[in-house]
């Protein structure tokens, strides 16, 4: 048996703009998803996913025909998608195409939400079931391939941004296929969720859409990339304030290009009244999560008390990335 973590993760900037080649910046935050995984003789797969969606549940299925179980396919295909992603990169990694796994996933991630939980069990579930088959694969080698299994499975529209992130942790930049990671001080993350997902392929659609149409949509997206420049060298000199007032533009310029929604508008000014360094939505948008930048409880104190935010956790800056749980 062998069990991996890996960490989700926060845009401090860039999301969007990264799709037009403009820089962005991802943080990795101290939330993971854990997988577990043994191998078997009988070529099936067994995935327990009881964390990973709002019922639970079990399923198990070989190579030939969709598993049989009684929920929303929809359901199924979310959970069962990376990790038959990863299974296959884990067995064309080992070269054995026909070894069987029993999957367990524990996430502490909400789903689809912006915080990248389809990233981190990609990563997590890819590095288990190669070391459990005896492989040891470096970090930039299980990025890339978390990153052809998200690619895969989001139809080509994905970022190496999340996979990226959660494999290496800390703070990452990303531009085109250039990622490296960055120096980065503790963060003090405090994120606001308002149970919600915003659809990542039709807010991508709508920004695209919006540039296409308006000169100051293209011009937006430009001056993103300007901001990314600019935060990333605050946050070299571990410049706290700075980043949280280029956070707070950041916002705006998200909500300009109309992926913003009136429950992350909410929690991103809970926070910001509250004494945040600064806030933003964080990911696709349209729902799911914000990100605050304080150092103090109060933000998480507010967002408790703000309608539409069903749950509100601090998550710091989490330096490592996937990381080996079995001893
Ligand atoms: O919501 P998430 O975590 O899937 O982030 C989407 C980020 C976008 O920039 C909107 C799209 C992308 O693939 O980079």
């Amino acid at each position: 048996m062998a069990v991996s973590s890996a960490p989700g993760k926060v845009y401090l900037f860039g999301e969007h703009a990264v799709v037009y080649g403009e820089p962005a910046v991802p943080c990795a935050i101290e939330r993971r998803a854990t997988v577990e995984v043994s191998a078997r003789s009988d070529g099936r797969l067994r995935v327990d996913a009881g964390d990973l969606t709002l019922d639970g549940f079990t399923v198990e299925y070989g190579g030939d025909g969709a598993p049989d179980v009684d929920v929303p396919q929809s359901l199924v295909q979310a959970a069962t998608g990376y990790v038959d992603g990863a299974v296959a990169q884990a067995r064309d990694a080992a070269d054995s195409p026909d070894v069987g796994f029993d999957v367990a996933i524990e996430s502490a991630i909400p789903l689809g939400a912006g915080l990248g939980s389809s990233a981190a069990v990609a990563v997590a579930g890819i590095d288990a079931a190669t070391r459990e088959l005896g492989i040891e694969l470096s970090t930039e080698e299980l990025a890339k391939r978390a990153y052809r299994v998200e690619r895969e499975v989001q139809s080509g529209e994905a970022s190496r941004a999340d996979t990226f992130c959660s494999a290496m942790g800390g703070a990452v930049r990303v531009e085109g296929d250039d990622c490296r990671r960055l120096d980065a001080p503790n963060l003090p993350f405090v994120i606001g969720y308002d149970g919600g997902a915003g659809d990542t392929g039709e807010l991508v659609a709508g920004v695209r859409a919006l540039r296409e149409e308006y000169d100051f949509a293209a011009d937006t997206v430009e001056a993103i990339g300007d901001l990314v420049r600019r935060g990333e060298r605050a946050l070299d000199e571990g410049d706290i304030a700075e980043l949280g007032r280029l956070m707070d533009v950041n916002h705006g310029l998200l909500s300009a290009l109309g992926v913003s929604s009136r429950s992350l508008d909410a929690m991103v000014w809970a926070a910001r009244e509250a004494g945040a360094r600064g806030a933003k939505l964080t990911g696709a948008g349209g729902g799911g999560c914000i990100v605050a930048l304080d150092e103090s409880e109060a933000s998480r104190t507010a967002l408790g008390y703000t309608p539409g935010c069903v749950e509100s956790f601090r998550a710091e800056l989490d330096f490592q990335g996937v990381r080996r749980e079995d001893g």
